[in-house]
């Protein structure tokens, strides 16, 4: 199962950061995405981080152009037909997500890897709508994916051992430290991620503290990049949202609910960074300010 050509569905924020990642790896890597607008802003974000790794000194400028020769932008499945991994990066929806594989399925070489980036769905529940369930796992990546170095490996109860080697080896070969897990809900990261965000939203809910307090009390107290609502506006409000009902839903436990101001955050489209309002409001991006509405 040896991987020499890459397929990424899907060149929004994650997709874009895999495809560029498996390029810079030395992968010839077909991205595709739904329009051509589309593709245009997600090639757009890769040509900006590539360009920003040059500046930092990470990659050359030659490099960087031999990178870019890698990546095969599309708007067809069909060219993901001779891909040896085809890794999934498309909306966090089931259904969406399955009709999609059910597609690749049809068109992509049967002894192929496929993978989902999905951080929350099940990927046993996905995997039942193709032919190949010992060929299909979990490939979770972070945002951001240039930077970050973990990838979650998650293999279900029918996954090839061979296949689970061959995608170790390829998070290898990206400069990523893969961990083994299996399929529940939320992994390893965000099982663990998730409800100490939620427990951040209520405490603010009960008066533990401010944003900016809370948010300091981790960094300093901790060492942690960022404080619990400036990640939380990092990774979307919204999808904080959704990844709670999921864990929610699969593990009945009061921990894993999303707290009442969450849900009122994603009704008014307070999604964070991406809205330019969360918990912090980014009017100002260099500036972040506390978002006086909510407290
Ligand atoms: N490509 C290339 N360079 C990038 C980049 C990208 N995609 N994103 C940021 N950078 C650069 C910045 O431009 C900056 O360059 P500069 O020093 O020249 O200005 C440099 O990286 C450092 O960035 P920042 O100045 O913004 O500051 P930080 O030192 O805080 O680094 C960070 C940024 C790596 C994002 C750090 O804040 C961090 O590690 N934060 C935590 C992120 C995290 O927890 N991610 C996981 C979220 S959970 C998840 O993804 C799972 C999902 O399922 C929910």
């Amino acid at each position: 199962m040896e991987i020499r050509k890459v397929g990424v569905v899907g060149c929004g924020l994650m997709g874009s950061g895999i495809a560029q990642v498996s390029a810079m790896a030395g992968y010839t890597t077909v991205v595709r995405e739904v329009s051509q607008a589309l593709l245009d802003k997600g090639l757009g974000a890769i040509e900006k981080s590539l360009a920003k790794l040059v500046e930092k000194g990470t990659l050359s400028s030659e490099q960087k152009s031999q990178t870019a020769a890698r990546l095969k932008p599309t708007l067809r499945l069909e060219e993901f037909a001779d891909c040896d991994l085809v890794i999934e990066a498309i909306i966090e929806n089931l259904e969406r997500k399955k009709e999609l594989f059910g597609e690749l399925d049809r068109i992509v070489k049967p002894d192929a890897i496929f993978a989902s980036n999905t951080s929350s769905l099940s990927i046993t529940e996905v995997m039942t709508a193709t032919e190949r369930a010992p060929r299909f796992l979990g490939l979770h990546f972070f945002n951001p994916v240039p930077l970050m170095k973990l990838v979650e490996l998650v293999k279900t109860v029918v996954t090839d051992p061979a296949a689970v080697q061959a995608a170790l080896d390829f998070a290898r070969k990206l400069g990523k430290t893969p961990i083994l897990t299996s399929d529940r809900a939320g992994f390893i990261v965000n099982r663990l991620l998730v409800p100490y965000l939620l427990d951040a939203i209520r405490m603010l809910e009960e008066g533990f503290g401010t944003i900016e307090d809370i948010d300091q009390g981790m960094k300093l107290g901790c060492n942690h990049p960022m404080g619990p609502f400036t990640l939380l506006d990092f990774v979307g409000i919204d999808t904080t949202y959704y990844i709670a009902e999921i864990l929610f839903n699969e593990y009945r436990e009061k921990r894993f609910a999303p707290p009442p101001l969450l849900k009122r955050m994603v009704l008014a489209g307070m999604y964070g960074r991406k809205t330019g309002k969360g918990f912090y409001d980014y009017s100002d991006p260099k500036s972040p300010q506390p978002n006086r509405l909510l407290t």
